[in-house]
């Protein structure tokens, strides 16, 4: 939960309602919230997880991953034989996410990359069916940018955090809303993509593109 967006008492409501998560889902928002893993957590996992569902996405690319909670959100919807790319700066997270995702039972649909995820992009060749994007803030304009081109048309691209607590509203001075401030910008004046922020948790960007 985030609690700055929606009416604490509706987002409550909302994750009420929420069925009980597989025993590795579950042990892994335990160890986010104890260790403050941010994590999408449950009611956007199930929107990642619908998205990929609707849209048949096979050919997923991940750009911030952390512990693997979102991925296996991901591959799960995708099914056996689809393709997830795991990306996060943090070999320590991804030796978690590899155990967790093994668990889970999608470790053979996921390519575990460590590094920058916005250069590990070019290093995968092919279009992509849908992109995440769940970098550090100020890099969403460059990741964007990167992410674009590589989709699909008809693929989606969702984005987390993109009403960040709030901070999106007025005049801001960090490089972390700026950036998503600038991102923001950029989906709702590009020609090629057709985004909605949905306002759940920390705000969402679902857009497709062509
Ligand atoms: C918000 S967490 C990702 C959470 C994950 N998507 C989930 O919901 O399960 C952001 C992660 O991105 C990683 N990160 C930030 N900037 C990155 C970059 N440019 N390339 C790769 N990883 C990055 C951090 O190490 C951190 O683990």
């Amino acid at each position: 939960m985030n609690g700055k967006i929606m009416n604490p008492a509706v987002e409550k409501y909302i994750y009420g309602l929420l069925p009980a998560r597989d025993a590795v889902l579950a042990e892994m928002e335990r160890y986010a919230k104890r260790y403050d893993v941010p994590i999408i957590g449950p009611a956007v996992g199930r929107l990642l997880y619908l998205a990929a569902k609707i849209s048949g996405a096979k050919r997923i690319f991940e750009m911030g991953s952390a512990i693997g909670y979102s991925a296996i959100w991901l591959a799960r919807a995708a099914g056996p034989g689809a393709e997830i790319f795991y990306t996060d700066g943090d070999p320590v997270n991804e030796r978690r996410a590899r155990d967790y995702c093994k668990r889970a039972g999608v470790a053979e649909r996921i390519k575990f990359l460590v590094g920058n995820a916005i250069k590990l992009i070019d290093r995968v060749p092919g279009k992509f069916d849908l992109i995440f994007i769940d970098v550090d803030k100020q890099q969403y304009p460059a990741a964007l940018r990167k992410a674009l081109p590589r989709l699909r048309r008809g693929g989606l691209l969702l984005a987390d955090n993109t009403l960040w607590s709030g901070r999106v509203v007025g005049r801001a001075t960090e490089a972390t809303t700026r950036g998503i401030q600038q991102f923001n910008r950029m989906i709702y004046s590009s020609r090629e993509l057709f985004p909605v922020i949905v306002p759940l948790r920390d705000g969402v960007a679902v857009c497709r593109k062509g």
